[in-house]
Formats: structure tokens, sequence, C-alpha cells
């Protein structure tokens, strides 16, 4: 079903430009950003979450060989985690913590930059490099937090709702016994004493030191088992045994041995989940540990809204859609686990803005599910928003919210015009943002165009989770490349 819908609809896309070329050619004119090309037309009241949710459906497994996970947000009406909407944060606090996970990515990025001239590559020297500020996985994250899927763990197994992260490597959750301080979650704190399927990691194994690139800390030890620790930029840490375990992804994909933390002290921002799954490129994380039945091989859809679920797929089952297109994943030189991409233009209403490509070509880039509002070099971003500002003159602005600087008031409005907004990734590669990837909506009187500055053109380029949303968005780690393909989570 869902390939006859994609199969009509690429159809008609072909027909549609097929019109749009004849009639160019009969007009003798090469409209090249016609309003319809130029605009989205949509309800203000889309932008604006509602109070329950919306299943999609179910991801297709019965039909095809991978295997999805659902993914909801992690504060909306889709997710068991919060019931109590008080304990959801405001947006100037998501935005705030957003802010302090992309100041803890950078500041590993600067920090590794201006340690490796010398040609030390070594995985002792990486570790010396990251172990001040600790991670590339900040608590911010984790506390803006944003995205959560339900796996299995143990023998019976249970199960635990954890915060997905391409920025993070360990996966780890909460351990009884909590042995100085767990934080509340929502399901049972797993029990590796009751698992029949638990095992302890000793100190002398050699995955025990893999930890170090993975968490970034040299792993302890404590009566001969492996002591794991992580700390995040905003202070939230977790501790504890590392340990392998039956992961239970789908009812048909188990993992014997799977290692993960099973943290005895943990603290922060994480929002009632139980922990978290690790999706960066360690050796570490579930897409290498499930490489040999994967491929190295992962995709994803962000829901568009907190009132609707996407979905998370291991594996390319029957195979990409053609609507999926790739950009290289590059390899960020500085060394760390991150996913590189390199973003070569941005058009507004279908003009490509004026920004020198040395601009990109000077910021490493890099995609991360964990960051909310994607981070431009400023030259860009002031590009970008004076090109904004331009086409949306016609709307009364409204005052900033936290790090969103171009907002407006929409609320005497039911459909607005809003220009389209497309980035164009190496190789050409034409990604055209869905509505909810352009506009961050704190209430229809305050809509601001979600899309922020660095503090300087050098600073890592990152392009976050709103602009990711409702794309198909292939991670082929194997194939080294990145694809995006539009409505993925229909
Ligand atoms: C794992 O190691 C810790 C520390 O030695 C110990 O307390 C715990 O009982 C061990 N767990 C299992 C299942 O062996």
């Amino acid at each position: 079903m869902a390939t006859d819908w994609v199969l009509h609809r690429s159809t008609s896309i072909n027909f549609l430009s097929f019109v749009v070329v004849l009639s160019s050619l009969l007009l003798g004119c090469i409209c090249s950003s016609s309003p319809d090309d130029a605009h989205h037309t949509i309800r203000v009241s889309s932008l604006l979450p509602e109070p329950s949710c919306k299943t999609s459906l179910a991801p297709q497994q019965a039909d095809d060989k991978r295997s999805s996970l659902r993914v909801v947000h992690k504060h909306g009406p889709c997710s068991q985690l919060v019931q109590d909407k008080a304990d959801a944060p405001t947006h100037d606090e998501i935005l705030l913590r957003d802010q302090s996970r992309v100041k803890s990515i950078q500041s590993r990025f600067t920090k590794i930059t201006s340690t490796s001239t010398s040609t030390s590559t070594s995985k002792t020297d990486r570790v010396g490099d990251s172990k001040a500020d600790l991670p590339v996985q900040s608590g911010s994250t984790i506390g803006a937090g944003n995205y959560i899927v339900t796996v299995g763990l143990g023998t019976p197994k249970k199960d635990l709702s954890l915060i997905f992260d391409t920025g993070s490597d360990l996966t780890w959750t909460q351990c009884e016994p909590c042995i100085k301080y767990c934080y509340k979650q929502k399901e049972p704190t797993f029990n590796p004493s009751v698992s029949a399927s638990y095992t302890n990691i000793t100190c002398t194994s050699s995955v025990c030191s893999d930890l170090i690139s993975a968490t970034g800390s040299t792993p302890g030890c404590s009566a001969s088992t492996c002591v794991y620790g992580i700390q995040y930029g905003d202070s939230s840490y977790s501790v504890g045994f590392f340990g392998k375990e039956k992961l239970t992804l789908t009812s048909t994909d188990a993992f014997d041995n799977f290692l993960f933390g099973c943290g005895q002290n943990n603290r922060g921002l994480f929002g009632g989940a139980a922990g978290l799954l690790g999706l960066g490129r360690d050796k570490v994380s579930v897409v290498q540990q499930t490489g040999t039945k994967y491929g190295k091989y992962f995709s994803y859809c962000l829901p568009s809204s907190s009132s609707s679920t996407g979905h998370l797929t291991f594996g390319k089952g029957r195979g990409v859609p053609s609507s999926v297109k790739f950009t290289p994943l590059a390899t960020i030189p500085q060394g760390n686990n991150f996913y590189g991409i390199n973003i070569e233009g941005i058009s507004v209403a279908g003009t490509k803005l004026s920004i020198s490509s040395s601009i990109f070509s000077n910021a490493p880039g890099i995609i991360d599910s964990g960051t909310v509002i994607t981070r431009l070099p400023p030259t860009a971003y002031s590009a970008l928003s004076s090109a904004f500002k331009k086409l949306m003159s016609k709307y009364p602005t409204a005052p900033a919210l936290s790090i969103l600087d171009t907002c407006y008031d929409l609320s005497k409005y039911s459909t607005v015009a809003i220009p389209k907004v497309s980035f164009i990734f190496s190789g050409g590669t034409n990604v055209n943002l869905d509505p909810s990837g352009i506009l961050y909506a704190a209430k229809a009187s305050q809509v601001c165009l979600a899309f922020a500055g660095n503090g300087d053109d050098t600073d890592v380029l990152i392009y976050g989770n709103v602009q990711q949303q409702s794309f198909e968005v292939v991670y082929d780690v194997a194939g080294m490349k990145l694809g995006f393909g539009p409505n993925g989570c229909a």
C-alpha cells in the first residue's frame, strides 16, 4: 500500500513538472520561482500542538523485513512518560537546554581542533582531549530530549523507553540497586539480578577499554567489574556497571550480549525516560553492535508535531524508496563520533542565497538528532533571516523567543503563505524543508524562523531535529551516505 502511494505520488510530481516545463516553454519564460514553487500555504493551527495523539500507521513491518520502532516526542500526548503537563519544559527551557547542548558540542570541536595539530589520532590522545568537557552528547539533548523509543531488555524482557540520540554512543539505563541516586522514571527500574541473561563485563576485557572512545571517560574498576561513567554538558551523568544483556528491538529481532551501561548513579534532565539509546558511529553504539544483522543501516522519521508518531527503523529491508536523495556522510577530521555532513547552500522561495561557499567549507557540519534548532554560520544565518523577513514583511512581527530572533504574530490569520526553504547538501542534494522545519511556534502570536546563528563562522554547523521533521532520514553508515526522503512518517 505504501509502495503504491509512493509510486502514485512520484508519477504526479513528474506530470506536474512536465506541465510546468511545458507552460514555461509556451509562455517563453523560465519562471523559476512561480508562487507555488516559492511558498507553502499552511493553516496557522497546524503549527500548534494538538491535545491528543494521532497515531500514524504502524511501521511497515509485515510486508517488509525491516525492524521498526515507534518514535514519539517526549513531551507530547503520544508519550506515556509525561502525563502531567506541568512537567513539560517551556519553550524557553527547551531552547536554553538546546543552547547548552550546542555549547558542549562546540567546545568538544574547539578543544579537539586546538590539540590535533600533531598527527596523533590514537585513542589515548582523543580521550585526553575530550575528557575535560566530556561529551558529545549533552544533557541538554537529553533535557530537551525530544524523541524516545521503547525497547526490551533482559530475560524476561522489560520494556524501557529510551531517548534516542545520534550524537551518543553508549546505551544505558538506570539499574537497581541505585547506589547513590536514580532520577524518577516512568517504568520500573531495570534490575539485572532478576534477569537470566545479564553478565558483568570484567575490567580486563578489551570492550571495557572501548568505553574510552564511546564515553570520553576512562572506565573504572570495582570488584573486577568494569565501571563506566558518562557526563553530559549540563552536569547530567550516569555511572554504573558495564554489562551484557539481551536487547529486544522488535518481536522478531533480539540481540544477545548487547553491551550497555547499567547505571546505579544517575542524575539529570532525562524527563522520565529510562536512559538513552546511542546511535552514534562508535563501536559500542547500537548501530555498530547490530551491524551484522542490519548492515549498519538505519533510518528514522521524526514526527512533525508532538501529537503524531514517527519511527526508527533498522536495516534496509526491501530497499530504499526512490524518493530518498543522498549526500555523502562526511568524516569529521576531529575524529569524534558524530555524523558529518556538508552543506553547499540554502534557498529561500526558490532562490539560492548568495553565501560564499567558503562560509560553509570553513565550518565543520554535523547532523544531530538531539539538537533542536539548526545552527548556521552567522553569515549564512543573517542571509537566511533577511531573505525570509523580506518575504514575510506583510505579517506583523513578534518578540524574539530565546535564541530565535525572527518571529511573527500570526494570531490574526487562519492561513499564511511562508517562503519555502531548501538546503543543498554536497553532491547537489536539494532538501526542501517541511513547513514544520521552517517555523517554531510557541503560540499563534509568536511563530519564529526555526534557525539560529553560531557565535562564529568557523563554529560547527549543526543540522538539528526540527529541520529533520517529517523526512525519512537514512543513515547508510556502511555506504557512507546520508539520505532524505519526503513524507517519512506517512
Ligand atoms: C556485577 O558486579 C558487581 C560488582 O562486582 C556485583 O555487585 C554484581 O552482583 C554483579 N552482577 C552479576 C549479575 O554478576
